[in-house]
Parts: structure tokens; sequence; C-alpha cells
């Protein structure tokens, strides 16, 4: 299998790795965390910015921390689509640049798909077809992985994603940026069934609810309503029962979609990618149903579930193998549907 080094610039963080065969040679991150906090969110403008002033430095840790020699490295993967514009372009300039300069293929990827691969790392011996929640600060779908480059969206969210739920909860808070840390954390103090929150269910014209779409915008609405009236009532605003229960309901609706999604589709293996996939209730729960079910429930640490180039350097390494690459004219996309992947690679 394929020698790949891997740039991700999509949105807040400046990442650049070497992946050899599912096994990581280095992952270097570049976090912009501390630089977007005081706004409450990324800025995009700022995210180009200091993507244009980490990126070489960030590369050239990732080549030398991965001890290897540029004839050894046999393609050059980015992530393209979907994600920040500008955020996009630095990584992708700075990825043809080195295919020029170094006369390597050129490998797209798809920011979901890095994602998904990044199961792989943790489990090298993993073989498709399996489900996968994805829950990010900007997606919650459920993919049915099939092969390399075939997949399909059986669930997602209609609104907010889970992760920017989480976000916009944790402000309205009080507890900054970025959410899905803060609440985990101060829900450790809580109790989850302190208030019952709407879940979000989707209602289907012919009636019953979609049974695995999620829409969170309606919880996060309820969060607002609930903090607004104790306000009013001139109460103290319980901060670690609400975040708590807001956890709870979220972990346990997409724990119910994803047990029912795995069941209908006789998929035995979940594995769960994103930011979303480091909260500890949403662990506890899927973990407890899945083994009452017995299906298989696979985590990637943490450094792997947030955004890093090695997941991107792992899907470019299967798709190297299967000859496919990407023309020099590849263009970074702001959204792009993960069934169209294959759209990415010429021949
Ligand atoms: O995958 P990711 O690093 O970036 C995107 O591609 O979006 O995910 C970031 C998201 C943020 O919304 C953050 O609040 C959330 O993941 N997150 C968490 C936790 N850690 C990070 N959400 C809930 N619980 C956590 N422990
Ligand atoms: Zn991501």
């Amino acid at each position: 299998m394929a020698t790949v080094l891997a740039i991700e610039t999509s949105c807040d963080e400046t990442a650049a790795a070497v992946v050899k065969k599912r096994h990581i040679l280095s992952n270097i991150v570049a976090s912009q965390i501390e630089i977007h906090r005081p706004y409450g969110g990324v800025v995009p403008e700022v995210a180009s910015r200091h993507h244009v002033e980490s990126i070489n430095d960030v590369v050239s840790k990732a080549l030398s921390q991965a001890n290897i020699d540029w004839l050894d490295i046999d393609g050059i993967a980015v992530t393209c689509a979907p994600g920040l514009v500008g955020a996009l372009l630095v990584g992708l300039t700075a990825a043809k640049t080195l295919v020029l300069l170094h006369h390597k293929p050129l490998i797209g990827i798809h920011h979901l798909e890095g994602h998904i691969h990044a199961s792989y790392l943790q489990n090298p011996d993993l073989v498709p077809p399996f489900l996968c929640l994805l829950v990010s600060g900007g997606h919650t779908s459920l993919i049915k992985v099939e092969d390399c480059g075939q997949y399909h969206t059986l669930g997602q969210t209609r609104d907010d994603a889970a992760g920017e739920a989480f976000d916009k909860v944790a402000r309205l808070l009080g507890l900054g940026y970025p959410g899905g840390p803060a609440i985990d954390h101060i829900a450790k103090s809580g109790n989850p069934k302190a208030f019952a929150l709407p879940e979000g269910k989707i209602s289907l014209p012919e009636g019953g609810f979609h049974p695995y779409d999620s829409s969170f915008s309606g919880l996060k609405t309820a969060v607002l309503r609930l903090v607004e009236s104790l306000q009013q009532e001139g109460e103290d605003v319980p901060v670690a029962n609400i975040a708590a229960s807001f956890q709870q309901t979220v972990a346990q609706g997409l724990t119910r979609r994803t047990i029912k999604c795995a069941l209908d589709h006789g998929l035995s293996t979940i594995t769960v990618g994103g930011g979303v996939a480091a909260n500890s209730a949403l662990r506890q729960h899927l973990l407890a149903a899945a083994e009452d079910k017995s299906l298989q429930v696979l985590f990637p640490p943490l450094s792997l579930c947030t955004d890093n180039a090695a997941m991107i350097a792992c899907a470019g390494a299967e798709h190297l193998d299967r000859g496919h690459t990407s023309p020099l004219t590849l263009a970074a996309l702001s959204r792009m549907p993960i069934s169209k992947v294959m759209e990415l690679y010429q021949g």
C-alpha cells in the first residue's frame, strides 16, 4: 500500500501527516482554537491567514518526524471539499506546488471520507461494509461504507450539525468556545434527567418519523427558552443540569438512530468519526446499546476524531492504490455530497 503525505486545512486546523499502509509515520496539527476563541467561532478570513502562516512549518515537521525521503513518498493527498473555500485553497495550493516540485501524483480527498478513514488507522484490519456515524462541527451523517469511494448517506441532519448544536448551546450557557468539550466537562457534575428536552424527530408527510434523520435546531431553541424562563422568574440557571440534560438528549437520539440504521441494513460494525465522537455520553450510550444488540462499535482515539491530516493521508493511500489521481485543475469546493467523491479523480 502507498505511502502518502497529506495536507488538511478545511477549517481551523493546519495539518500535515505521512501515512504508510494504514500506519501513521507522522501527524502534525497546528490548532487555531485559541485564535478563534475570542470570537466565539471560526472566522474564515482569520483561518485562511493563519493557514498561510503555518503551512510550510507544519509540512516540514510532518516530513522530518516521519524521517522519510521524498523518493519514498508515492503521492500527495489534500482535502479539497467540503470546507471554508479560502482555507481549503491554502492547502490545495501547497499540495499542488509540492506535486509539481517533486513530480508526485495529486489525490484530492473529501473531508468526510477522511473522517471515515480515521477508523482504518486505529483498526488496520477493518473491512467494509460498515456504518459510519459522522458527527462533527459541520456534519451529522449516517453513512454506509461499501468500499473506498463508495458511500451512501442513509441519514443526516436537516439543520444544525451535532457539534454546531454543542457550540451554540455552550454559548448560550456562557461556556465559551469550542462548546463540545466545555459541555462534556460541566455535564459530569450535572443531572442528565433534570430537564426533559425534545430530541428533534423529523415528521414524515405519510405519518410517523424519519428513522435516521435528525434535527438539532428545536433542541437548541428549547434550551434557549428554558434559560430565558428561568431568568425571567429570577431563578439561578443550573448550567450543569442543563448541559447534562442537553448532552444526554443528543447522545440518546444519535444512539437510537445509529443502532436502528445498522440493524435495518444488516451492518454489524459501526465506526464513529468527527469531533463529537469525543463526547463521553455518546460513547457510553452507543457502546451500551451496541453491546445489547451484539454490534461492534469502533471509536478512534480523540486525536484522530478531530480534524487531522493522517485520516486524509489514509484515504489518499487507498485511492492511490486503486489508481485514483486528481488533475492539477482540482478545485476547492465549499460543498460536495460524499456520494460524488469519484468525480475528484480522472480516468
Ligand atoms: O471534526 P471536528 O474537529 O471539526 C469539523 O470537521 O467540524 O469537530 C469539531 C466539533 C466542534 O463543534 C466541537 O464542539 C465538537 O466537535 N466536540 C465535541 C467534543 N469535543 C469536540 N462535542 C461534544 N463533546 C465533546 N467532547
Ligand atoms: Zn472535520
